[in-house]
């Protein structure tokens, strides 16, 4: 039996703000039960609903030096579906309303002493990992503790790391000096070749130079990041790791996101019923936010962090021309403040066409994947991406820009092969995105069986954790053998 435990500031049921936390909430639950012990360590956060932390047993605590001060370490445990999880407690650095906040100082301070803590409460809970799988700059510190940690003695020697990039935009970026003074790790470490960027100390490079392995969450995301364009400052140091990193798609957790048995939709359905089954969704879902109640109509989807890196600025660009066709868009989500106030925009100017949740809400957002007919994802760079897995799974045609994960997962529509899962375009450019919007609006409406041909292939792909989960286990095999 090999012990593995994974470290992450989100995790779903427990907190979320991104597809990382859904990763880490279903990966874990995907190994060989007879081979691995996975477990899960993450922040304590105040901003947890009550009834996970309602769920959460002390353990035990002790004090750990940061910062030049000695800060409390409280360790909580509890088991979910079949995992254990860890929580590291402290309301001093936990308790804002949200797991990160607009300073970027505080974060970095706040997750030196998450990563601090991780190595530190090992003797204490009696779980000594062989592999420590870190996501995220977040946890960028924990290989270069343990490095560090080394010198303590025989106890952390040995122990292995892997590094995931779910997104290399985010690496934890502050001076030298500050850094320094928060660690408590040696000058040895703040040099060009270890955690120094462009003189910064930079937490992600850290754990990217000290891990064992490196992983990023497709395989084109993989390649794409040794280039100056995708690379963010970094191509150079993903080159040096080249040798080490891999690319390894992201699955789905297929228990909750499954239409045949669903909760939270109206109707459920399969590759089997959805000509009959997914329109009954479809006229609840326009019945439930205001749209002109028409069952013939194109309806268009987005859900998703508003952010640049999403390519809303494409989306902006030709929503008024994109309006004068018969369609409808439904978007949720929230994010930078200029897209919110778009989509409200454009839900005021075409009533009844457009609607604007801004908000984040779970069960609207199973509601949506299992009405909408295409799903509109034209993303500038994505790692992976779990939208368009969770749209192929409902019947929900992805329309997405050949990047990262989108262009491992989405296999575009051949009209003379009658193949494909999706529709795709190359260029971050607006026009070619409405272009092939509106290639999908004539399949949709002209070839009607065709559409229907492509639903069930997207029905039909397999994006379950079974074979990435598979992956990771020989990644772990080439590390701390079987
Ligand atoms: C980040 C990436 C996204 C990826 C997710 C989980 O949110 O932006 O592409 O799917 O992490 O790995």
């Amino acid at each position: 039996m090999k012990n593995i435990l994974f470290a992450s500031s989100e995790c779903v049921p427990f907190i979320k703000t991104g597809g990382l936390a859904d990763v880490v909430g279903s990966l874990p639950k995907y190994f060989d039960k007879s081979s691995y012990d996975v477990r899960v360590v993450l922040p304590k956060y105040n901003c947890m609903y009550q009834k996970w932390k309602d769920m959460m047993q002390y353990v035990d605590h002790f004090y750990m030096n940061l910062a030049g001060e000695d800060r409390y370490v409280g360790i909580l445990t509890c088991e979910y579906d079949g995992i254990t999880f860890y929580f590291i407690d402290n309301e001093y650095y936990f308790n804002g309303f949200a797991p990160y906040d607009g300073d970027p100082r505080w974060n970095i301070e706040k997750f030196a002493f998450f990563s601090k803590a991780v190595l530190s409460i090992l003797p204490v809970i009696g779980f000594r990992p062989e592999l420590i799988h870190c996501h995220d700059w977040q946890t960028g510190l924990i290989p270069v503790y343990l490095d560090n940690f080394r010198y303590l003695g025989e106890y952390y020697r040995g122990i292995k790391t892997v590094m995931t990039i779910h997104n290399l935009k985010f690496q934890g970026v502050w001076d030298k000096e500050t850094v320094r003074q928060i660690t408590g790790l040696p000058d040895y470490y703040f040099v060009p070749d270890k955690m120094e960027a462009y003189k910064d100390a930079n937490l992600l490079k850290g754990g990217i130079v000290y891990a064992n392995k490196v992983t990023t969450v497709s395989q084109t995301y993989a390649e794409e990041i040794k280039t100056p364009f995708y690379g963010e400052a970094l191509d150079g140091l993903m080159n040096a790791r080249a040798n080490d990193l891999c690319g390894i798609v992201n699955g789905l957790d297929y228990e909750q996101w499954s239409p045949s048995k669903d909760g939270k939709i109206v109707k459920n359905f399969s590759v089997e019923n959805f000509r009959k089954n997914k329109p009954v969704n479809k006229a609840a879902l326009q019945e439930e936010l205001g749209l002109e109640k028409n069952p013939k109509v194109m309806m268009i989807g987005m859900i998703s962090r508003l952010t640049d890196q999403k390519g809303f600025d494409l989306v902006d660009y030709v929503m008024d021309e994109l309006c004068q066709d018969a369609v409808q868009i439904v978007v949720l989500g929230t994010g930078d403040a200029k897209y919110e106030n778009m989509f409200r925009h454009f839900a005021w100017k075409y009533s009844g066409k457009v609607s604007a949740n801004i908000f984040y809400s779970d069960e609207l957002s199973h509601k949506i994947y299992a009405s909408v007919d295409a799903f509109l994802m034209p993303s500038l760079f994505e790692p992976c991406g779990l939208s368009q897995l969770m749209s192929l799974r409902y019947g929900t045609i992805p329309i997405v820009r050949e990047t990262g994960g989108l262009k491992d997962t989405v296999e575009p529509y051949n009209e003379f092969e009658k193949t494909g899962t999706g529709f795709s375009f190359a260029n971050y450019n607006a026009h070619e995105m409405l272009n092939t919007v509106r290639y999908a609006e004539k399949i949709y409406y002209d070839k009607k069986r065709d559409w229907n041909k492509i639903v069930e292939r997207a029905m039909n792909a397999d994006f379950s954790w079974k074979n990435s989960a598979g992956q990771y286990q020989n990644l772990y095999k080439s590390l701390i053998g079987e």
